[in-house]
């Protein structure tokens, strides 16, 4: 008797170069949520193989019907969706997001020319930090149009900003949104006036004082969990986040998530990637929304784009001289 009943059809595929603590985690979502085949890749001999294999073990127990392998071999990502990137350095305790910037720029622009020659159909989704220097190296060597690039951290920054506030409201966390713009780091631009309690918006539910406290916690939230980790950095809530971006884009939900997406002009910015909110589907990045900011959240985003465009000419110097 023949019991093969698997189905026919290609799921679709995601590779995710860097099988680390986001890597892993991310692999695992996935899978476990159904939305696709995973590849992990990583240089660490016989890492991603063990990670795929112990993945799929927990198959027999989570009932899933996607499959994750693990390789070095890029070859073995050919025909990917989407390709996520986490490959690179965490930050250590007392080092910034920066300091990562030269070992992660050469890394970021090496694996993003290898993964976009197997699979140059696919949206890149980058997550290595620092993240909004990183998106524009990577979307820099892929060679693919600006928005088929993004980067991970407005979800996150977002998510933590809505964790905070539902704790401190004692809500749920389900009836809170919030938006954070602007670059992925301490100068990011959480914004009280558009983030909500089921459609209430949080300066009419706190005073001044807390909100300045969420929002701090907020621009801290990367390094609070460095500090108390001692070793590595964040991973389950930017595994999540990096996920949702996978999922609205693969099932074309079209979500406005923020992320960091190239600028052409929105917010009197250019030849940028910073954190806007965005609609993320099957094309990438199908629009930017530009919110009516108030003049210091405006002043806000344009100090933090200038951060970001500094680093990104520090990364460019820094890569010219290497070769
Ligand atoms: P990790 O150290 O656990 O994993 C990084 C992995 O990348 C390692 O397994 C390493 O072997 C691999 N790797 C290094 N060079 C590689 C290469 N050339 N090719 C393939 N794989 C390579 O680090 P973790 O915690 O997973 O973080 C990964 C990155 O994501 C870091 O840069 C971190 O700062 C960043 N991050 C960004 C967030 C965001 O909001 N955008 C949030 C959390 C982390």
């Amino acid at each position: 008797m023949d019991l093969t009943c698997l189905p026919g059809t290609q799921a679709p595929r995601v590779t995710i170069v860097g099988a680390g603590n986001v890597g892993s985690t991310l692999g695992q979502r996935i899978v476990e949520k159904n939305i696709a085949d995973v590849v992990l890749l990583d240089i660490q001999a016989g890492r991603p193989q063990g990670l795929a294999l112990d993945l799929m073990e927990a198959r027999g127990v989570e009932h899933h019907d996607r499959t994750i392998i693990g390789t070095a071999d890029y070859a073995d990502t050919q025909h990917s969706d989407v390709i996520v990137i986490t490959a690179g350095l965490p930050r250590k305790p007392g080092m910034s997001r920066d300091d990562l910037l030269k070992v992660n720029a050469q890394i970021i622009t090496e694996v993003t020319r290898q993964a976009i020659a197997q699979s140059p159909n696919a949206i890149l989704v980058v997550v290595t930090n620092p993240l909004d220097v990183m998106t524009y190296l990577a979307w820099q060597s892929s060679g693919l149009p600006p928005e088929r690039v993004v980067g991970m951290a407005g979800v996150l920054d977002a998510a933590r900003f809505e964790t905070f506030i539902a704790l401190e409201l004692k809500v749920s966390i389900a009836n809170v949104h919030a938006m954070v713009l602007g670059g992925h780091g301490d100068l990011m631009v959480p914004l009280p006036r558009y983030s909500t309690v089921s459609g209430i918006p949080i300066t009419e539910l706190m005073d001044e004082g807390t909100i300045q406290q969420l929002v701090d916690r907020t621009r801290n939230g990367g390094a609070e969990i460095v500090s108390l980790m001692q070793a590595g950095s964040a991973y389950f809530a930017p595994a999540s986040s990096a996920s949702l971006m996978v999922e609205s884009i693969l099932f074309d939900r079209s979500r406005v998530l923020p992320a960091a997406a190239y600028l052409d002009g929105q917010y009197g910015l250019s030849d940028i990637f910073l954190g806007v909110p965005t609609c993320l589907s099957r094309q990438g990045v199908t629009k930017v929304l530009e919110l009516d900011l108030s003049p210091d959240d405006a002043q806000a985003l344009q100090t933090s784009a200038q951060a970001v465009r500094k680093s990104i000419t520090m990364a460019n110097a820094l890569l010219k001289s290497q070769t």
